[in-house]
């Protein structure tokens, strides 16, 4: 399973790419907005040091304003892939950019016929949002399955990134659900790796050893 990091803040990403946990980067306006600094400039920054495929969103809507903005994007970085909101104009839009070999990332998506459309289309990846499904009371897992189970009946080349990744359980959900990437908020990172009893354990050992070293 790859993992993404879900943020456009460089502290973050450097400090999970360091330990060779992060395979790619999303980034949204709300995420851009959230750091407050040019838009170029920090997705720029995030590839000089980021190998894997990182997300840049489009903030038009119309076809035209997509592919034009879609265009100017793939020029920043070899690695940059293009995000595409799932509305008529914007398949439309991926279906373009992937005949023109600019890779894309079909976003909001919320429904197993989406998912279709957006692979169908031609998007590179597909983003599930979980954690708003889950919000409305539905199960945002049983999307990731479901999405999953489409790929491997039709063999499309779209990878699932599993987004509006909340909590562990989410991500714990994602993985046994099949999705090819989990796209994770730089804040829930730790989270994953720690846990009371092995803190608990060091502790113990730490004291076990230094009350040994002190007879
Ligand atoms: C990822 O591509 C999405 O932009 C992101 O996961 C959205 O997460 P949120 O629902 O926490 O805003």
């Amino acid at each position: 399973m790859k993992f993404f990091l879900d943020t456009a803040n460089v502290s973050e990403i450097k400090r999970i790419n360091d330990l060779g946990l992060c395979d790619g980067v999303t980034t949204n306006p709300s995420l851009i907005k959230k750091e407050g600094r040019d838009f170029k400039e920090v997705v720029s920054e995030i590839a000089s040091f980021v190998e894997g495929p990182i997300s840049a969103e489009v903030t038009a809507y119309d076809y035209e304003g997509m592919i034009d903005q879609a265009r100017d994007l793939a020029k920043w970085a070899s690695n940059i892939v293009v995000k595409i909101p799932m509305t008529e104009d914007g398949l439309k839009a991926i279906n373009t950019l992937s005949k023109e070999g600019i890779k894309t990332n079909c976003t909001l998506i919320f429904s197993a016929s989406q998912g279709l459309m957006a692979m169908k289309a031609g998007a590179s990846f597909i983003s599930p949002f979980m954690g708003r499904i889950d919000d409305m009371g539905e199960d945002g897992a049983k999307l990731i399955r479901d999405l999953r189970d489409i790929i491997d009946i039709y063999g499309y080349d779209s990878e699932i990134i599993a987004a509006s990744i909340r909590n562990i359980r989410n991500l714990e959900d994602a993985a046994l659900a099949g999705a090819h990437i989990a796209t994770i908020p730089g804040n829930l990172f730790e989270k994953l790796w720690t846990h009371p009893l092995t803190s608990q354990g060091i502790d113990r050992f730490i004291k076990d050893w230094e009350s040994f070293e002190n007879k």
